[in-house]
């Protein structure tokens, strides 16, 4: 249960989350309510604006999640953000999404202490329960520059009653109600921290060891859904582009991002 007095304190503020914050060309702009931080990144690179790079909101009223779907967006209890990578090439491009989810469980280890994993290729999960979603979407800025808007939303302290029956047997938060110690403005300027910090210097590839040490479904039974069908395997390992590398009955494949869902097998 969320108890209003506990999260009446944290109320999502630029100065605050501009003090914890290491990029200061992150500067936020702070809304209490919009379509999407998604959408509201995409409009300004495409008119032009390209000086906010980071957009957070309260409450969203047109949350959007991977493959079409919808990401519910309550107000008071969750976080909703948006980051402008500046273009860069294909290679670190592509690794943009494994990236955002080591840096989402680093700054949750960080500022709540509490261990999450992640189920290939961008969801966190405490307890069985989705606790995140991340959504990178490119875009073409100036002369074709192609950047990315990475999309990132954490239940901190939603409470399951909130959510609709279509999401209520897989999403949860990372608390029940929010600790009087920790902020949303924490937590988000640490996400920016620790996804800037490893973006430096992406190609090295150094995250995937953590990757690979988070990941809740290697050496597990899995489903994935490809191209309208249910095929099974062993995930069996992460490659080094951050693809999903699967024993199949009679096979060794990788699955790339895009347009694939993977469940685990009970
Ligand atoms: C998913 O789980 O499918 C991805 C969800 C991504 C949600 C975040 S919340 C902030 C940003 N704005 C959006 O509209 N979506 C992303």
């Amino acid at each position: 249960m969320v108890n209003n007095m506990d999260i009446k304190g944290d109320i999502l503020c630029r100065e605050d989350i501009l003090k914890e914050l290491r990029y200061k060309e992150y500067d936020p702009v702070v809304y209490d309510v919009t379509d999407s931080t998604n959408l509201v990144l995409k409009r300004w690179v495409k008119g032009g604006r390209i000086d906010n790079k980071l957009v957070v909101a309260d409450r969203q009223t047109m949350g959007r999640g991977r493959l079409g779907r919808t990401f519910e967006s309550p107000p008071v209890s969750g976080i909703y953000m948006s980051l402008l990578i500046p273009a860069g090439d294909d290679e670190g491009i592509l690794l943009i999404t494994s990236a955002a989810a080591v840096a989402v469980c680093r700054a949750i280890k960080e500022v709540c202490h509490i261990d999450t994993s992640i189920k290939w290729v961008n969801d966190i999960y405490l307890n069985d329960r989705k606790v995140c979603g991340i959504l990178a979407e490119a875009v073409t800025a100036g002369e074709g520059e192609i950047n990315v808007i990475l999309g990132i939303g954490i239940n901190v302290a939603t409470e399951s009653s909130i959510f609709s029956d279509t999401v209520r047997d897989v999403a949860g938060a990372l608390y029940d109600t929010m600790p009087g110690n920790i902020t949303r403005n924490s937590l988000i300027a640490a996400v920016v921290n620790n996804f800037m910090d490893i973006y430096g210097h992406i190609t090295d590839r150094e995250y995937l060891g953590d990757y690979r040490r988070m990941s809740m479904i290697l050496g597990r039974d899995i489903r994935y859904l490809k191209e309208d069908a249910w095929h099974t395997g062993k995930a069996v390992d992460i490659d080094n582009d951050g693809g999903l590398v699967v024993k199949t009955k009679d096979d060794i494949i990788t699955l790339n991002t895009g347009e694939i869902s993977v469940r685990l097998e009970k």
